[in-house]
């Protein structure tokens, strides 16, 4: 271990230089314009499997490419499967960046860019683990796969049939994924639950065109109007959900989950600053952090209508547009959750404007046990890393595709996150900090052996 341990201090320069290449390629899965950069960083992965020793296949799917890499030199030894994402969210509002978000850049002890943090960075943690145990020892204490996919952030709609078929290949004893984030600096976590999630897309359409607003304001619906109404009866007051249904299958939180959540390290005061809110909102009765990891939510993404150009415009426009997401907790079903938000649009919709809904992507909440074997080398693990016992959290985020992972592989899932809640995923100036980075580094080179 301690050639490892040596390997990676060593090589931890030469190892920010290849994840700033990493972190070049724009690999943005939603924009159809960057398809072929996705392609590239699927490539730039593949063939850093491959000088690992790993055999690899980057598989074609209908969307963005499957890498997929395995070494398998330790029989007998149990398997590790490492999943993660090499595509990011995209890099807009481009001018709210202090440095162009594909040129990493680094300061302030972190490395900026889009996919630092989510999950680029937390990717090559785990390639830089296998490669310090193979540099140092020649090989590895357990077998490892590695499924890194290129569709995480639009909802992993050809992994799953990927998981699905090829369940025999990625037998393992174990998940492991770095998506997630600590709790905070210095206060490492394991987390246990995840929020499901349902996308949407609203449209109303109005009349065939814009209309004058003072000819015809008065007459015909107007689709802005009408949307901003139909959107705010979603919710309430209380910030609960008027859905009728919405809740019916939410599970209760447990007096001891409550009291777990209660015992962390959170520090609110610090977070509504971090955030730059007056205020914390949220649904009546319970605690930020309960808001955040147990209960669900409906959240506006955006919403687009008419005139927004500088100066003034008396118009009535033709259609509006709004993007709708609802987080999910267990036991809520994304299919009759969906069902029932369209029912609830469609009742109030009046009938001069028509209401077009996109179902664009679901996944279910996930909530683990916290008692597993596994779960401890975890810990072990982290321990090692941080030099501080890992404490359990949830997230509020989705990975969409574990679920599927649990359900298929019936194998326990580490949530080991390197991140930090405030590095700007999915924001402008995201990061990665660069002490997590390299401990991230230690962790994982001691979880394969935690695991034997
Ligand atoms: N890394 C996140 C998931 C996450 C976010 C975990 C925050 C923990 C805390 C992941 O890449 C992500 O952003 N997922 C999307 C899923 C989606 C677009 C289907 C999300 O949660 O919005
Ligand atoms: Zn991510």
């Amino acid at each position: 271990m301690e050639a490892v341990l040596r390997t990676i201090t060593a090589d931890r320069e030469a190892s920010l230089e290849e994840l700033k290449a990493f972190l070049r390629i724009p690999s943005v899965s939603t924009d159809p314009a960057r398809r072929g950069e996705v392609r590239r960083a699927a490539r730039w992965l593949a063939e850093h499997l491959s000088r690992l020793g790993c055999r690899v296949e980057v598989r074609e799917t209908p969307g963005h490419p499957i890498v997929y890499g395995e070494w398998t030199g330790a029989p007998g030894r149990p398997t590790l499967l490492v999943y993660g994402h090499y595509d990011v969210q995209p890099e807009d509002p481009v001018e709210e960046w202090t440095s162009p978000p594909f040129e990493p850049s680094i300061r302030d002890g972190a490395i900026y860019a889009r996919g630092a943090a989510d999950d680029k960075g937390q990717v090559f943690i785990h390639l830089k683990a296998a490669e310090a145990w193979l540099r140092a020892e020649g090989r590895l204490p357990v077998n490892l796969k590695f499924l890194i996919e290129g569709e995480e952030e639009v909802g992993s709609p050809n992994l799953e049939p990927f998981v699905m078929a090829e369940a025999g290949r990625l037998k393992a004893d174990a998940v492991a994924i770095s998506d997630t984030a600590m709790l905070a600096k210095g206060v490492p976590a394991l987390c246990v639950g995840l929020r499901g999630l349902i996308y949407c897309q609203v449209d109303l359409q109005g009349p065939a065109t814009d209309l004058h607003s003072g000819i015809f304001g008065g007459s015909v619906a107007n689709p802005a109007g009408v949307l901003c109404r139909l959107l705010a009866r979603l919710t309430d007051e209380q910030g609960r959900v008027t859905i009728p249904g919405f809740y019916d299958d939410v599970r209760p939180l447990t007096g001891a989950e409550r009291e777990a959540f209660a015992a962390l390290p959170f520090d609110e005061t610090a977070y509504r600053e971090a955030l730059g809110v007056p205020a914390l909102d949220g649904e009546a009765g319970f605690t930020t952090l309960e808001r955040r990891w147990a209960r669900p939510t409906l959240e506006l993404n955006g919403l687009q209508a008419g005139f927004t150009g500088v100066g003034s415009k008396t118009v009535l426009p033709a259609r509006a547009m709004a993007k709708v997401s609802m987080r999910l907790v267990p036991d809520q079903d994304p299919e009759k959750i969906v069902d029932a938000f369209e029912t609830a649009l469609r009742r109030h919709c009046p009938p001069s404007a028509t209401l077009t809904l996109t179902r664009m992507h679901g996944s279910k909440p996930w909530l683990a046990p916290t008692d597993h074997p596994a779960l401890q080398a975890g810990a072990r693990a982290l321990e090692r890393g941080f030099g501080r016992r890992p404490v359990f959290i949830r997230e509020g985020g989705s990975i969409p595709i574990v679920t599927t992972l649990t359900e298929r592989l019936a194998v326990p899932i580490l949530l080991l996150g390197f991140g930090l809640p405030d590095e700007n995923a999915h924001a402008p100036d995201e990061r990665l900090d660069l002490e997590n980075f390299s401990r991230g580094i230690v962790t994982v080179a001691h979880l394969y052996r935690e695991l034997t």
